[in-house]
């Protein structure tokens, strides 16, 4: 019997590669190329499965294009680039890759935070660009960590591993809002208090945004936000670009209204608004909070798994649509 075509939509570890190779008729992308929408149709004709990325949009125009398509498994825990409702209508199974990513990507929540209330970067590029002449006593001063008061959006599996984080390792005071309050065992355990979005806004010394992006969550943060919290406050975002409104966040940093920001996702990546480029106290990464060696080579495994697992014994590992 013929293996199932899949289509392996962004370079991955050659190991997955040779692994899917075992069970599927494969077209990988070795240049890493990132398909235009056309390219991707294209790409995908004869395709019964798809590994993808946050990179390849997978909507109504797609899915009606390519009527083979079967499953698409997302390396990512985050899957705004699935329109769930035009895959469910054309019985198209989406997975995500949730869990194996939490730990590294709770970590990197706190080294942004870190490296943005204590100024590392900013201070680095002054040291390399030749200014550092002597010590000074107010050279760079920056936000207090430990003691202080963490506000947390979105208190899923990561938010969570940031609040433990804090309050265990800080000795933070930990506040939190979320859709739903967590159950009072978990509270205890993440030592977090629920509070209502504006109470956060106003209290937080530092604010990490950890939702997932949707129409509801757009522009969570947006210049009526950004004038409630503290001018000593920071601001972190692991979550989504769009979550943030950049070009409003950049007037916020430029006129001091808060301290300063640690951004890994942007509206419109890979393009960063120009305004944030041209600020000083924004700590800028290139979305790479869950990049680590481990951590990607699992989330690659789990996308794999959901494939071989939906085509072999239909049991995909972790579905969103099922
Ligand atoms: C995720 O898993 O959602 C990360 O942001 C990588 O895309």
């Amino acid at each position: 019997m013929s293996k199932p075509k899949i289509l392996v939509a962004r370079a991955v570890f050659p190991e997955i590669i040779a692994r899917l190779e075992q069970h599927f008729d494969v077209e990988a992308n070795p240049s890493d190329t990132v398909f235009t929408k056309a390219g991707l149709i294209e790409r995908l004709q004869g395709k019964a499965g798809a590994f993808t990325t946050g990179s390849e949009r997978i909507d109504a125009e797609v899915l009606e294009a390519c009527p083979d398509l079967k499953i698409c498994a997302n390396m990512a825990v985050g899957y705004n680039n699935f329109d769930i409702d035009a895959m469910t209508a054309a019985g198209v199974l989406a997975t995500n890759a949730p869990d194996v990513l939490t730990e590294t990507t709770a970590d990197f929540g706190f080294a942004l935070l870190m490296a943005t209330a204590r100024r590392i970067t900013e201070s680095e590029h002054y040291l390399r660009a030749g200014l550092w002449t002597k010590w000074g006593v107010d050279m760079f001063t920056g936000a207090e960590i430990h003691g202080s008061t963490l506000g947390i959006i979105g208190m899923g599996r990561i938010g969570q591993g940031i609040a433990k984080r804090g309050a265990h390792g800080f000795g933070m005071k930990v506040i939190y809002h979320n859709r739903s309050r967590l159950d009072p065992a978990l509270e205890a355990e993440c030592k977090a208090r629920y509070v209502g979005k504006e109470e956060l806004l106003k209290t937080a010394d530092h604010v990490v945004l950890v939702v997932p992006y949707s129409a509801a969550s757009h522009h969570t943060i947006g210049a009526a936000e950004l004038a409630l919290m503290k001018p000593s406050a920071t601001l972190v975002n692991i979550a989504r670009g769009g979550i943030v409104d950049d070009a409003a966040l950049a007037v916020a940093l430029r006129e001091k209204r808060i301290a300063a920001a640690g951004l890994d996702v942007f509206e419109g990546e890979p393009v960063v608004h120009a305004a944030l480029l041209d600020v000083p106290n924004v700590v800028l990464t290139p979305h790479i909070a869950s990049a680590t060696v481990p951590t990607r080579m699992a989330m690659a495994r789990l996308a794999s798994d959901n494939l071989i697992g939906f085509f072999e014994e239909n049991k995909p590992l972790t579905p969103i649509n099922p």
